[in-house]
């Protein structure tokens, strides 16, 4: 590991308990760890716990005399190579954000000259919340990192984002080569055998891990306008073509950008799947509604991101009324939809273009075909018709070509992990622009 010194906060909420799994996890990847908890915490888990899966002292008060004899807090921020806060509430964020120093954790915190990650974990409402969206996007922006949260079933009962990262989710998303930057998902590269290995294959041994250092986003403030999910084409007014798009890969994408401080539109169509917290979504049905939706929003856009998975054709001319089963055979007159994607990237000062390609074989050439014909930035290849991933799966697997060629495989794992190294990408090539337009 690349830092060895790892001081854990662990702050007031249920997911408390999941911090001692983090402590022995990254123990077994290394790291020396030292705990402090805050008052709420110590109603949760008790310190002692963690004194002995650390095998150091628990710290838990700014003023304890006997605490400050041995190693005082300045010491103690100066030794950590890394701080990170898991789980981390609110409460904490907010007073990390504002920069207050009124317990030891807060302290350390501003004392520290190490990276700080955070790992959020709230209700759901909590985390949705303006006040907690601002601290996490100011946090961001002075180089915090945000791991999580997750979504899913809550404590409370509740359902949607706010849960922790699993321990070994943030261990391993700590996992990164160089020794400054953020981590990339071509960093995610070398772990990649093939785009089909399977993840478990592929997993870094724990001698491997390396903490990343965070970084202010190149995305931080721009604007992304996501698409995402399948398209509707009506036949009549009770049926339609579609297809297995779920949109998750799409909506995945749109949270990840929300993490790195962007503002995102997601134009989205008909998926089951709720709208991520502090995106702006626009449900549409058909091929030509996304179309006008897209094409009236995209002045202003920095980044436009098309996930979706559009229908090449509409029914002609769709039935106004049921269609009866009379006739023994029926055929459909389908005509080309607009491809909205070449649309937005054949515009003059157009935004930087992300497609996607959904290929059976011949994954990098016909996806470099697409990118070229389509004169994109940055196209995301998809295998589909096999066992790796691809529509309506919860895993996934990308090949990630760029304009000048370059290739960054992406292993199968989790779409929201996914996403994550698909806008580390996307930020460094965004950045890499940005700088050549800027001289
Ligand atoms: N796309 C779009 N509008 C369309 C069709 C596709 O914006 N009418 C976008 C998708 O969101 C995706 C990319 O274009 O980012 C997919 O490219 P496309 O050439 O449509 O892929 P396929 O439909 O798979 O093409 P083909 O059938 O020719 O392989």
């Amino acid at each position: 590991m690349a830092y060895r010194q790892v001081l854990l906060g662990v702050s007031g909420g249920i997911a408390a308990y999941k911090a001692a799994e983090l402590t022995r996890r990254l123990r077994a990847a290394g790291a020396e760890v030292r705990v402090v908890m805050t008052r709420a915490a110590q109603a949760f888990v008790a310190p002692l716990t963690f004194q002995a899966l650390s095998g150091n002292p628990v710290r838990l008060d700014l003023l304890d005399p006997a605490a400050e004899a041995g190693m005082d807090h300045i010491e103690l921020a100066r030794w950590a190579e890394l701080v990170l806060v898991a789980p981390a509430s609110a409460d904490l964020m907010a007073r990390l954000a504002a920069g207050m120093a009124d317990d030891l954790l807060t302290t350390l915190s501003l004392a520290t000259a190490a990276p700080l990650v955070l790992a959020p974990a709230m209700n759901q409402q909590m985390w949705r919340h303006p006040a907690t969206q601002a601290n996490a996007r100011r946090l961001e922006e002075r180089g915090v990192r945000l791991l999580g949260p997750a979504s899913g079933e809550q404590a409370c009962g509740e359902v949607g984002l706010g849960r922790m990262l699993e321990p070994a989710a943030i261990v391993e998303a700590l996992i990164s080569a160089p020794a400054a930057g953020n981590l990339t998902g071509k960093d995610l590269g070398h772990i990649a055998a093939t785009e089909i290995a399977p993840a478990t294959e592929t997993a870094p041994a724990a001698d491997d891990l390396a903490i990343s250092r965070p970084t202010a986003s190149p995305l931080a403030g721009r604007q992304v306008l996501v698409t995402a999910g399948p398209t509707r084409e009506a036949i009549d007014p009770v049926r339609y073509i579609g297809n297995r798009s779920s949109g998750r890969m799409g909506y995945a994408l749109a949270q990840a950008l929300v993490g790195r401080g962007a503002r995102v539109l997601l134009v989205s169509g008909p998926t089951a799947l709720p709208a991520p917290a502090g995106v702006e979504l626009v449900r549409v049905e058909s091929a030509l509604e996304m179309h006008e939706a897209v094409m009236g929003r995209i002045a202003g856009q920095d980044l436009f991101v098309a996930t979706a998975a559009v229908a090449d054709y509409r029914v002609a001319d769709p039935a106004p009324t049921k269609i009866k089963k009379g006739q023994a055979e029926l055929t459909l007159r389908l005509v080309r939809n607009p491809d909205i994607l070449a649309a937005v990237a054949a515009l003059p000062d157009g935004p930087f273009t992300v497609g996607f390609a959904a290929e059976t074989e011949r994954v990098e050439e016909q996806a470099l075909n697409k990118l070229r014909a389509k004169g994109l930035d940055m196209i995301a290849a998809n295998r589909v018709g096999g066992p790796q991933g691809g529509f309506e799966r919860e895993d996934n697997a990308l090949t990630v070509i760029h304009r000048d060629g370059r290739v960054d495989p992406l292993a199968l794992m989790p779409k929201a992990r996914l996403a994550e190294a698909l806008t580390d990408l996307i930020e460094e090539a965004y950045a890499a622009r940005s700088a050549t337009q800027d001289s």
